[in-house]
C-alpha cells in the first residue's frame, strides 16, 4: 500500500519532467567521450502490449533511415562528439543488419568503441546476422523473449513471428557463445499469465543459455491498454509484488542482481545504459538524450526526421533544463537503480550539495527499510528493490505517454506507413541458414 502511495507520488512529478519545450539541437560538448543511444524504429510485427515508438517495416524506408542516421553521426562527430558506448534499441535494430552494421562500422572507424550492445528478436538469431554483428563488435546482444509460454505468445501475436517456445529455446543456444553478454527480455504480469506460468517462464530462463535477464513487469500508457486491453486484457497490478517475488526467489542464488530488474550470472554482463551513463546522446527519431543537465527528444516522425538531417538540422526537437535538485534526484533515481549509489561517485559530481539537498528523501526510504547506509554508499533493500520496480515502472510509464502524445501528432504518417508496409517472411521460411 505504502509503496503504491510512494510511487504513485513519484508517477505525477516524472509526468512533469516530460514537459518539453522546443529545440534547435544538444547545445554543449561534452569534454569527455560520452554514450550513445541509437534508435531504429522498425519492426516485422506490431506487438500490441509495446510501449516504444515502433512503425512497420519497409526496406525503402529502413534504407533511408540508416543513410540519416549515419549522416546525423557524422555530424556529431565532426563538432567533436567522442563516444564510449552504444545501445542500438528499438524497434528491431536487427531488420535491415546490413544497414545496422555498416552504421556501427563507421562508429568503430571514428574511434574504437568497445561496448556495443544491439537488441533483437528471436527470428534474428541466425548465422547471416550473428556473424555480422560479431564481426562489427557488438558485446552484448539483447533478445526479446517475453515469455517461453506458447499461447502467451500468440497473444502477443508474436509466436508466428518472432518463434515458438522451442524455436526461440533453439535459436538462444545457438547464440549464446558468440556475444560476452546474451540478455533475454522477459515480462511478467502479462494479463493472462498465471502465477505457473511465471514459473515456467523462470525454469526456462534458469535452464537457458543466457547469461543476462532483464524480467520487466508489464508497463502501460493510455494507448497501449487500448490497444491491449482488445487482444490480451489488461494487467492486475495488485499481483506485481508476488510475482516479482517469485522472480527474485527463484534467479537467486543462480543470478547476482545488477538492478531492479537485471540478473546476471557468471560474473558481470553489460548493463542498461541508464544506470551506467549519467549522460548520453541520443539519435534517431523518438531517441531521448541526456546532456549537460538538459532532456533532449527527437522528432517522432520518420520523415521529418530524414528530411531534417539531410537539410542538415539536427534531429533533436524538444528539449527540457532540469534544476540542480531534479538532476540530483534523476541521479539518485537511477543509481539506486542500479542497487548502489557510491558516496565517492556523488561527491566527485556534487560536493556536499547533494546530501544537503536530499536528506529528505535519503531519510524517509531509509526510515521505510528501502535503502541502507555504510561508510562508502546507499544500497537498495529487498523492499526498496520492490519500490523502485514501481518508481520505474512510473518513470517509464510517463515516457510512455511522451511517446504516445508524440505518436498521436503524427497519427497520419504512422497510419499510411501501416497500409503500405511490404508483407513480411513467415519464420518457418527463414530457418538457421542465412
Ligand atoms: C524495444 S524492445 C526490443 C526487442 C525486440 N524488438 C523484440 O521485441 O524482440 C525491448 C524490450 O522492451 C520490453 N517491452 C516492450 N514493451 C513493454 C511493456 N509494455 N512493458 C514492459 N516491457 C516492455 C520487451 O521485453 C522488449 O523485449
Ligand atoms: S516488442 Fe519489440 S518487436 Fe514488438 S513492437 Fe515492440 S519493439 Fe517491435
Amino acid at each position: 500500500m505504502i509503496h503504491s502511495l510512494i510511487a504513485s507520488a513519484f508517477r505525477h512529478q516524472a509526468a512533469r519532467s516530460m514537459r518539453l519545450v522546443p529545440s534547435t539541437g544538444v547545445a554543449a560538448v561534452p569534454a569527455a567521450p560520452v554514450f550513445l543511444y541509437v534508435h531504429v524504429p522498425f519492426c516485422e510485427v506490431l506487438c500490441p502490449f509495446c510501449s516504444f515508438h515502433r512503425v512497420k517495416h519497409r526496406d525503402d524506408k529502413a534504407r533511408s533511415y540508416f543513410a540519416a542516421l549515419r549522416k546525423e553521426i557524422r555530424h556529431y562527430h565532426d563538432r567533436g562528439f567522442r563516444f564510449s558506448g552504444v545501445y542500438v534499441g528499438g524497434g528491431t535494430p536487427t531488420v535491415d543488419p546490413a544497414e545496422l552494421c555498416e552504421t556501427l562500422a563507421l562508429l568503430q572507424e571514428f574511434s574504437p568503441i568497445d561496448d556495443i550492445s544491439v537488441e533483437t528478436n528471436p527470428k534474428d538469431l541466425r548465422p547471416a546476422v550473428l556473424d555480422r554483428l560479431a564481426a562489427v563488435g557488438v558485446q552484448r546482444l539483447s533478445v526479446g523473449v517475453q515469455s517461453f509460454d506458447d499461447g502467451l505468445l500468440r497473444e502477443m501475436d508474436r509466436y508466428e513471428k518472432y518463434g515458438s517456445s522451442t524455436e526461440i529455446r533453439e535459436r538462444l543456444a545457438y547464440a549464446a557463445s558468440r556475444f560476452r553478454t546474451l540478455n533475454v527480455d522477459m515480462i511478467y504480469n502479462l494479463p493472462h499469465q498465471t502465477e505457473a506460468m511465471l514459473e515456467a517462464d523462470l525454469d526456462a530462463v534458469l535452464a537457458g543459455p543466457a547469461n543476462q535477464v532483464s524480467f520487466y513487469p508489464l508497463m502501460t500508457s493510455a494507448a497501449v491498454e487500448r490497444k491491449m486491453g482488445k487482444v490480451m486484457g489488461l494487467p492486475d497490478r495488485s499481483r506485481l509484488r508476488r510475482y516479482y517475488g517469485r522472480v527474485l526467489a527463484r534467479l537467486r542464488p543462480e543470478f547476482t542482481a545488477s538492478s531492479a530488474w537485471c540478473f546476471n550470472r557468471g560474473g558481470h554482463g553489460i548493463d542498461e545504459y541508464v544506470v551506467q551513463s549519467p549522460e548520453y546522446v541520443g539519435l534517431g527519431s523518438g531517441a531521448f538524450g541526456n546532456l549537460g543537465g538538459r532532456v533532449y527528444a527527437s522528432t517522432f516522425s520518420l520523415r521529418s526526421y530524414v528530411e531534417r538531417i539531410e537539410r542538415g538540422f539536427s534531429g533533436v526537437t524538444g528539449e527540457r533544463a532540469l534544476g540542480p535538485r531534479e538532476q540530483m534526484r534523476y541521479d539518485l533515481l537511477m543509481r539506486l537503480f542500479g542497487l548502489r549509489l557510491e558516496k565517492s561517485w556523488v561527491r566527485a559530481r556534487y560536493g556536499p550539495r547533494f546530501e544537503r539537498s536530499l536528506w529528505p528523501e535519503l531519510t524517509a526510504l531509509q526510515v521505510f527499510g528501502a535503502v541502507v547506509e555504510d561508510d562508502t554508499a546507499w544500497c537498495l533493500t529487498d523492499r526498496g528493490m520492490f519500490l523502485w520496480v514501481l518508481m520505474m515502472s512510473a518513470f517509464f510509464e510517463s515516457v510512455n505517454e511522451f511517446r504516445a502524445q508524440m505518436r498521436a501528432q503524427i497519427a497520419a504518417e504512422l497510419e499510411e506507413d501501416e497500409d503500405d508496409a511490404v508483407a513480411v517472411v513467415p519464420l518457418g521460411a527463414i530457418g538457421h541458414r542465412a
